[in-house]
């Protein structure tokens, strides 16, 4: 087990202000300052299980609950199979993850592995590219979640919230107060601390792996075989498009590596809980992809808002079924918002602490031992983004971003097996170097098949990112002041 000593000085070699496309940050450096912040330290409370569960959290939401039905009438009832496929391209990346998470167990994730193998330039792009996976998807997620409230309202009390409170300026309202609320909701719990989190965390993950077991339990009773045929009625084009759509709902297996610096035992227990919950997913996913377009045809699934709900309510011939599975959906959705908004958080504290961010994101609040301000901006931001900002293409760009920094972690990790072959590894890919080379490109195959004004929305990303590091970044960073 790790203990949060005294962080030791820099080599020599790496202080001073040199090119920061080469500064590269030692992995013993890393590794020694965990859990340091302003004024305080993070706490090592996280098991192996409550790992697991800010990861599954953080990935089994929207994907199988909304996804899922704009998907199945691209592939047909082959969208388990779309599942796979986007299932595997996730694995490759997992593994890459689960080594270096394994070997350089820090908050920052994929940053803080770019940052020891890259350097600061290429690791401050990954951290701005994980922005996107966690920041702006926390918006577009719990967008999402309002939206499903509404519905389920509508159909359960005959009401919905009016468009005025429930839509953003540019879209026909003024503000999306569901998707605020969920996210001060969530706020007000990380503000407790990891711990508190943690327990949080696992009750909402055990009610949505519950809600989709019933949902298995009783989907089963209405297959109907001919559902099946054709099983590709669009061919292999439909397959591999959903497979792309379908990618979101893997978004999220890699969250547990944002606890780095949180986790009792995190050299052992970060690869444990990166590949259970991406294997726990998987099965979910597709048993319920397989359970659903058995129980309706997939033609069906176009148009149908709730797809699960409704096959629940058709099976058992009660909507109370389906009231309990958009219930389930609910706290579903939710749980994605807390644990992706967890996961920012910490990967901010570790850009702060390297001086690439603002110092008030690595503060440390003594009593819960939580970076209570970073919550507390992380919240507002994502909040004031969900409620006012039509997030049109910033939304879709989500998938890229990620994407584009699992691709960086699968780069990674081949520079460390060579950088450090000595480097004590609790966790080892097999078939090195094929596994990261099929990551990389699976990541770059599926970033070319996504369509042209999410590249666009990206690349103006990137441009604004380019600008805060040169213009704030590059003479703050720490290496670059050779504070330590
Ligand atoms: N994977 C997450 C979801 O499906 C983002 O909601």
């Amino acid at each position: 087990m790790l203990d949060h000593d005294q962080a030791p000085p820099l080599p020599k070699e790496s202080r001073g202000p040199v090119n920061p496309l080469l500064r590269r940050k030692p992995v013993e450096q890393l590794v020694s300052e965990g859990g340091q912040g302003e004024g305080g330290v993070l706490r090592r409370s996280l098991t192996m299980w409550q790992l697991t569960m800010i990861s599954v959290g953080a990935t089994l939401g929207t994907g199988i609950f909304v996804v899922l039905g704009t998907a199945a009438p691209v592939a047909g009832p082959a969208v388990t199979i779309s599942f796979i496929i986007a299932g595997l391209t996730a694995l490759f990346s997992a593994l890459s993850y689960a080594e270096l998470a394994g070997s350089v167990p820090v908050s920052g994730s994929s940053y803080s592995y770019a940052y020891a193998t890259m350097g600061e330039l290429i690791a401050w792009i990954c951290g701005w590219c994980l922005v996107l996976e966690y920041a702006v998807s926390v918006a577009a997620v719990a967008v999402g979640w309002g939206q499903y409230l509404n519905e389920i309202l509508d159909g359960m009390f005959g009401f919905t919230i009016p468009e005025n409170l429930s839509a953003p300026m540019g879209e026909g309202g003024f503000i999306n107060l569901p998707s605020l609320v969920v996210v001060l909701l969530a706020m007000v719990f990380l503000m407790r601390g990891a711990k508190e989190s943690a327990r949080i965390n696992t009750i909402m993950v055990v009610v949505k792996i519950v809600t989709l077991l019933l949902f298995i339990g009783i989907g089963i009773l209405g297959i109907k075989g001919g559902n099946y045929t054709p099983l590709a009625p669009l061919g292999i084009a439909g397959i591999s498009t959903a497979a792309s759509t379908l990618f979101f709902a893997y978004i999220g297996f890699d969250a547990a590596s944002t606890a780095g610096e949180e986790a009792k035992n995190p050299k052992k227990d970060l690869p444990r809980a990166i590949m259970l919950s991406l294997g726990i997913v998987t099965v979910l996913y597709c048993l319920v992809a397989f359970v659903a377009v058995g129980a309706m045809p997939w033609q069906d699934f176009e148009g149908t808002e709730a797809a699960l709900a409704q096959i629940m309510t058709d099976v058992t011939g009660h909507s109370f079924w389906g009231v309990v599975l958009a219930a389930g959906a609910v706290v579903a959705i939710a749980s994605v918002v807390f644990a992706v908004l967890y996961g920012q958080t910490r990967i901010l504290f570790a850009m702060s602490r390297d001086g690439l961010v603002p110092k008030v994101f690595a503060k440390v609040d003594e009593k819960t031992g939580a970076p209570r301000v970073n919550v507390l901006i992380v919240s507002l931001f994502c909040g004031a983004l969900a409620a006012f900002i039509p997030l049109g293409e910033l939304a879709n760009a989500t998938s890229i971003g990620t994407l584009f920094a699992f691709a960086l972690v699968n780069v990674a990790v081949v520079i460390l097996r060579y950088t450090k072959p000595d480097m004590p590894r609790t966790f080892k890919m097999a078939l090195f170097p094929l596994t990261p080379i099929l990551g990389f490109i699976a990541c770059a195959w599926m970033m070319y098949s996504l369509p042209m004004p999410t590249w666009i929305a990206f690349g103006i990303w990137m441009v604004v990112g380019l600008v805060v590091y040169f213009v704030y970044g590059v003479r703050r960073s720490r290496l670059a002041t050779a504070e330590m």
